[in-house]
């Protein structure tokens, strides 16, 4: 057996003689760098495009073997098996019912990557199988589904890692450090917003049977029924209320981390007002808005979110943050960041990204499993927290109140308001107590 040390070596040899190792004899020997009682096996549900690429940062690691696949489309099943065989040179077990997965004693971790009305049920499943779990971002669909995904992980001791791997990022750390410093002067506002063009629906396909080999009653899972529709299917499926939350829950929960988590903010905000509605293009099909400004208020300052379905903004950024402070506007997205001093003598500052923040997160998420560590990157706390505040945008722009939410009595002292925290599960779909 060669050590992960001598794997390493080797494989920088290799690369500096400008050697690409085959996949498969790449991923044989990152295999083979681990000792039995260390290796890891893992299992990804949903496998279509972000789950994939979670699975395949995951298996750029030493010591992890892919065990199974699920997905409710079984042509896709097929190929990303077929891929999967191709680049870790093994086949993998394919599943159409996680719940079989789960079964499997020889499963250490999943990576869940379905659309969000899922995470919780399959995350919560996971725990009580006693799965560690790399679950995508927004944890959930609604409130409730946060806190229970939040007891799931207390009651059974998972490591829970949630995909929001800006919190992986270096450039972000530096984010935080500088408004942490002070040198920005008091901030009086963050201003977060996000726009993109898929905002928009435009020309939907008509409601029909399901194709051969798609399993619309396992996709539908606990959300309510209706008929197979190919626009919902695939990515789209975010801009209906059933199984998402538009722009606020889709980018809203990494941006609005990124501000919640750099303003130091633990608890609820004082009031939540927003208005939302789809005005980008006449025709905009979709059920959220495409269309939509929130309003956390706090004590000492305002966090703002915005989104539209046209991909322009502020500084020619379609998203980012911005915090006004008195002395300078800190300026961050994925691309950079921009430190602009309001005294227009003084010299701009700027940053690059210096870490690959999605490798970064999966290494962090399988050293927490070997080490039995709970504080995760992004702990399903961190995720919860963030999803919570996305939802009650939503909320507030849903129900045109202007909102407070008690986290503690679980209750926005208004009816209506109140029922829109829990979903109404699908029979036979009970959400985890
Ligand atoms: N961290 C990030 O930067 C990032 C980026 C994109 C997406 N995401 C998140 O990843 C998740 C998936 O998004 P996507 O764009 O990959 O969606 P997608 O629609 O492309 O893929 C979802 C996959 O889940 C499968 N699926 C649906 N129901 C299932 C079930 N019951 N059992 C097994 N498989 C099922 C679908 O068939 C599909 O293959 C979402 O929660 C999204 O918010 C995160």
């Amino acid at each position: 057996m060669i050590t992960r040390r001598d794997f390493l070596r080797q494989s920088a040899t290799a690369m500096a003689a400008g050697i690409i190792l085959p996949d498969a004899l790449r991923a044989k020997a990152l295999r083979a760098s681990v000792s039995a009682s260390d290796q890891l096996n893992v299992a990804l549900i949903g496998c279509r495009s972000m789950g994939w690429n979670d699975l395949v940062d995951v298996m750029n690691h030493p010591g992890v073997n892919c065990i199974g696949l699920c997905d409710i489309n079984s042509s896709l099943l097929d190929s990303r098996a077929a891929e999967a065989e191709k680049k870790w040179g093994r086949r993998p077990d394919l599943y159409g019912d996680y719940r079989y997965l789960l079964e499997r004693k020889d499963l250490d971790a999943v990576v869940i990557g379905t659309p969000d009305h899922w995470h919780c049920l399959m995350m919560t499943d996971a725990c009580a199988a006693g799965k560690d779990v790399y679950v995508e971002k927004p944890v959930a669909n609604s409130i409730a589904e946060c806190d229970a995904m939040v007891r799931a992980q207390q009651r059974y001791g998972r490591v829970v890692q949630v995909g929001q791997q800006q919190r992986s990022s270096q450039l972000w750390h530096q984010m935080k450090a500088i408004v942490d410093s002070g040198q920005l002067g008091r901030i009086a506002r963050v201003n977060v917003w996000a726009n993109f063009g898929y905002a928009a629906i435009l020309n939907p396909a008509k409601d029909g049977p399901a194709p051969q080999g798609i399993d619309h009653e396992m996709w539908l899972g606990p959300a309510p029924q209706r008929p197979f529709n190919e626009t919902r299917l695939n990515g789209l499926w975010r801009m209906y209320w059933d199984y998402g939350g538009g722009l606020l829950t889709d980018w809203g929960v990494h941006l609005l981390d990124m501000a919640l988590w750099a303003m130091n903010v633990t608890g609820m905000p004082l009031r939540v007002a927003a208005s939302g509605a789809n005005h980008t293009y006449l025709d905009n099909k979709t059920e959220t808005f495409d269309s939509l400004s929130v309003f956390y208020q706090f004590p000492q300052f305002l966090i703002q979110w915005s989104n539209t379905a046209i991909e322009q903004g502020p500084y020619h950024m379609n998203y980012g943050l911005e915090f006004k402070g008195a002395n300078a506007t800190l300026l961050v997205n994925r691309e950079g960041m921009e430190l602009i001093p309001l005294d227009a003598k003084q010299q701009k500052q700027s940053w690059k990204p210096t870490n690959n923040e999605h490798l970064d997160h999966t290494t962090n998420f399988l050293d927490c499993i070997r080490q039995r560590r709970m504080e995760t990157a992004c702990t399903i706390q961190n995720g919860a927290f963030c999803a919570k505040y996305a939802h009650l945008g939503n909320i507030a722009a849903r129900t045109r109140q202007v909102l407070t939410y008690d986290d503690q009595k679980h209750t926005f002292h208004s009816k209506e308001a109140d029922r829109l925290i829990t979903p109404q599960y699908r029979k036979p779909w009970k959400m985890f107590k």
